[in-house]
C-alpha cells in the first residue's frame, strides 16, 4: 500500500527534513507527501506546533504517517504523543526503527538533525517504509492497551 505521509521540522531539523522529503517524494512507495513546515532555517514556528499539526493529520485518517525532525527528534515525538491515538518514537538506529512499527504500531518516526547524520537517516527511512505492523503479532495486545488508555482504539 502506498504510503501518504507527512513531514515537518522547526529550524533546527530543516536541512534533514528538506532532504528526507525529497526523497520520499521520489519513492514510488509513496503516494504522496505533504509538509507542515517548517519553510526555511529562517521560519522560527515552534517544534511543538509543526509536531501536533503533522499528529492531527494522521490522527484524522489524512495520513498515514509522519517523519518529524527537530534538534533531537525529542520535542517533536513528546508534543505529536499528545495527540489522541498517536504514537510517535525517536529512534536513530536500524533496531529501533524496526521495532517502531513491527512492536509499536507508530505512525510518526522523529529524528534529531544534531544527533544523526543524513546519510544514515535516508537509510533509516527506506527500511521504515517497508515496514508493517501485523495485527495477528503478540505485540497487538500490548498496542491495544496504550490506546484503552488513550481512549482511542485506532491502530492505523
Ligand atoms: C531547538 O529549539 C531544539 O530545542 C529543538 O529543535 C529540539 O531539539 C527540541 O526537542
Amino acid at each position: 500500500m502506498a504510503l501518504r505521509i507527512v513531514t515537518g521540522s522547526d529550524n533546527a531539523g530543516y536541512g534533514h527534513k528538506s532532504a528526507l522529503k525529497e526523497l520520499l517524494e521520489n519513492d514510488p512507495r509513496v503516494e504522496s507527501v505533504t509538509d507542515v513546515g517548517v519553510g526555511g532555517r529562517e521560519d522560527g514556528e515552534l517544534y511543538p506546533n509543526v509536531a501536533v499539526a503533522a499528529a492531527e493529520k494522521v490522527a484524522a485518517g489524512e495520513a498515514d504517517r509522519a517523519l518529524l525532525i527537530c534538534g533531537t527528534g525529542l520535542g517533536v515525538a513528546i508534543a505529536a504523543n499528545k495527540v489522541s491515538g498517536i504514537r510517535a518514537v525517536t529512534a536513530h538506529d536500524l533496531y529501533s526503527v524496526q521495532r517502531s512499527v513491527l512492536s509499536n504500531n507508530a505512525q510518526i518516526l522523529c529524528m534529531g538533525e544534531r544527533v544523526i547524520g543524513l546519510e544514515l537517516a535516508k537509510e533509516l527511512v527506506k527500511v521504515w517504509l517497508d515496514l508493517e505492523f501485523d495485527p495477528t503479532s503478540s505485540s497487538a495486545e500490548k498496542v491495544d492497551a496504550i490506546c484503552a488508555y488513550d481512549g482511542s482504539l485506532e491502530q492505523a
